[in-house]
């Protein structure tokens, strides 16, 4: 099959679809035509995509010409979808649920689209897992914007000037990324405190070192591992607690979402004004809402000294590992939808069927169950 591999299309993305590992192996089986360019922000040279088999084009016209599949970050652009030809494969982080009008365009194309965050997150699809490779980064990222904003030692320091002591570090969500910031922030020495409303990760936290904040609210996790959005007595109570031990913390990192809902309010602007100034505030998820009440997306807002930063897109500033291990998730979904011969779209599969969004001229983000054949059809 033909791949195209392209420049993505926004400002700031700096991440990369494929990375020289896995276009060497595709490379064994299929042709890969790479616009010039594409991996320099990732920090992957045009050469390093040459050296394991791949062509450099120019331009993304000349990479798409005859495509038959697009791996991507982000969505593409309108001359990209027309730029494609029906029955070619699609795939990306597309928040597809958020972006209906890209989906009736990639549809109306006829292209096949999957979109990689609904891959669902059982075991055997644990490789082609992005939300978690991608929100390691953003816990790890967010740690050390932490450390290098508050302008304190995070590790407890004993020097001829005198013993310093450590920082306190409040991570608000316990989840991939908060448990990623817990290992990072001991890592780097500082005293770690955590709180999650599934009391599950009690034990994961402490095995990190760090001390897990009991509340009396009860356990909040739904089948499937994610967290319910609690009522609004049990969300004031947790507020309080929160406020409390920010009021001690030197940095708190949040992280906590609900999936497919605005991200919990955990920390009220009461709360920010009882912390002291110099301690800084991480929310990782300023993007979906913000777990702060004073964040704002992209900057960093000084309230009374106290400073909060509501990045966006955090795995796209360290785009190297960030595309290597999203390459890897690309390459994983691949064993399952591409053999030698072409594609193989076994929508029996659930992680195939579950993950795809756009087929056969349909958007069918909420009719996946209809790709399965009926006996004696075929999906298309
Ligand atoms: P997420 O990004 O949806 O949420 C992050 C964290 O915020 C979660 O731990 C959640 O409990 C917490 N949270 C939500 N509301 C909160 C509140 N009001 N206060 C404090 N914390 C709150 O979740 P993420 O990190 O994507 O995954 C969560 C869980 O999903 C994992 O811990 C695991 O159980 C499951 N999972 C399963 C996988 C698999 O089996 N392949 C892979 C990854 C995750």
């Amino acid at each position: 099959m033909k791949f195209a591999l392209l420049k993505e299309a926004a400002d700031d993305e700096s991440r990369v679809a494929l990375i020289p590992e896995t276009v060497g192996r595709l490379a064994r089986n299929h042709s890969i035509s790479v616009q010039s360019g594409a991996g320099t922000p990732a920090r992957f040279t045009d050469d390093s995509y040459g050296d394991v088999g791949a062509d450099s084009v120019p331009d993304a016209a000349a990479a798409l010409n005859d495509a038959e599949v697009l791996p991507l970050i982000g969505a593409p652009i309108a001359d990209t979808i027309a730029a494609l030809k029906p029955g070619a494969v699609v795939v990306g982080m597309f928040q597809a649920r958020a972006n209906p009008d890209l989906l009736e365009s990639l549809a109306n194309q006829g292209v096949t689209t999957f979109s990689m965050e609904l891959i669902p997150r059982i075991a055997r699809a644990q490789r082609a897992d992005v939300l978690s490779s991608q929100a390691s980064l953003a816990g790890y990222k967010a740690v050390l914007m932490a450390a290098d904003t508050m302008g304190k030692f995070l590790p407890m320091m004993m020097t001829a000037a005198g013993t310093i002591p450590p920082a306190h570090v409040l991570i608000l969500g316990a989840g991939v990324a908060g448990l990623q910031a817990i290992a990072t922030a001991r890592r780097l020495g500082a005293v770690v405190e955590a709180f999650d409303v599934r009391s599950v990760v009690k034990e994961q936290v402490e095995s990190l070192g760090a001390k897990f904040v009991e509340s009396d609210s009860g356990d909040a996790q739904e089948v499937g591992g994610y967290a319910r959005e609690l009522t609004e007595d049990d969300q004031e109570r947790q507020r309080q607690l929160i406020a409390e031990h920010a009021a001690t913390s030197d940095a708190v990192i949040t992280t906590a979402q609900i999936p497919n809902r605005p991200a919990p309010l955990l920390l009220t602007e009461a709360a920010v004004d009882g912390m002291r100034p110099g301690s800084v505030i991480v929310d990782l998820a300023a993007e979906s809402g913000g777990n702060c009440a004073l964040t704002k997306v992209g900057e960093t807002v000084n309230h009374n000294g106290v400073l909060i930063i509501g990045p966006r897109n955090v795995p796209s500033s360290m785009p190297y590992h960030a595309s290597q291990m999203y390459s890897r998730n690309l390459a994983a979904l691949f064993e399952l939808i591409i053999g030698d011969d072409g594609l193989t779209l076994d929508f029996s599969d659930e992680v195939v069927r579950k993950s795809c969004v756009t087929h056969d001229g349909r958007v069918v983000l909420d009719d996946q169950d209809s790709l399965i054949p009926v006996e004696g059809t075929t999906s298309g």
